[in-house]
């Protein structure tokens, strides 16, 4: 074993999906970014949480103001064009169009889902968490899921490890829970 500093010892819980957080601006136009500090945190009700690194960034601009999200699970196919869409960006920037992505209306937000997601969880903000760290914990409660039929192959979600360096499922594995 050798010793990991502590500065970086998150990157020991990865790899996480990387995912398009999505959300309307105050003219309703769509920012689509990419985050991977995503977490479950209830079943009932379904809940989810990201992790946004400053105020300053749109997703929590738009999040607050609207209340609405929408997580799109990002598969490998579309990788490079999804990770394009960290960039700085102003309002209205559409750097989704700017990368090929397309929309399409989702069920119960207002918030489009990226046509090219393999799944999408689609949110209504709860509350914004601040802990005392450097992020904030933007908690919604999932209002409606879909995904591709066939399972995490299908989905194909790319994963990120840390950084630059990402990553694809492996082979499915049997591991029964406490014999
Ligand atoms: C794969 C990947 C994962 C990222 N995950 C996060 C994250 O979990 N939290 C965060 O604050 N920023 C994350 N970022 C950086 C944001 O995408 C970047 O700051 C972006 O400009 C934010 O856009 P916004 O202002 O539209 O929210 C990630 C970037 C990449 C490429």
């Amino acid at each position: 074993m050798i010793e990991i500093p502590v500065s970086k010892a998150v990157s020991l819980i990865s790899p996480r999906l990387t995912v398009l957080v999505n959300t309307l601006d105050a003219r309703g136009e769509l920012n689509s970014s990419p985050y991977s500090w995503i977490y479950p945190l209830s079943y009932n009700p379904p809940m989810v949480g990201v992790a946004i690194g400053s105020k300053e960034k749109q997703t929590y601009i738009n999040a607050k103001r609207s209340g609405e999200f929408a997580i799109c699970v990002i598969p490998t196919s579309i990788g490079q064009r999804a990770i394009n869409c960290c960039l700085p960006h102003q309002p209205g920037d559409k750097l989704w169009e700017k990368n090929g992505l397309q929309i399409e209306n989702s069920k119960e937000v207002q918030v489009p889902r990226i046509k090219q997601s393999t799944a999408s969880l689609e949110c209504k903000v709860t509350t914004f968490l601040e802990f005392g760290g450097s992020h904030v914990l933007m908690v919604g409660k999932i209002v409606h899921a879909q995904a591709e039929e066939g399972g995490l192959e299908k989905i194909d979600p790319l994963l990120h490890e840390e950084g630059y360096n990402f990553r694809s499922i492996g082979k499915e594995l049997i591991v029964k829970w406490g014999m």
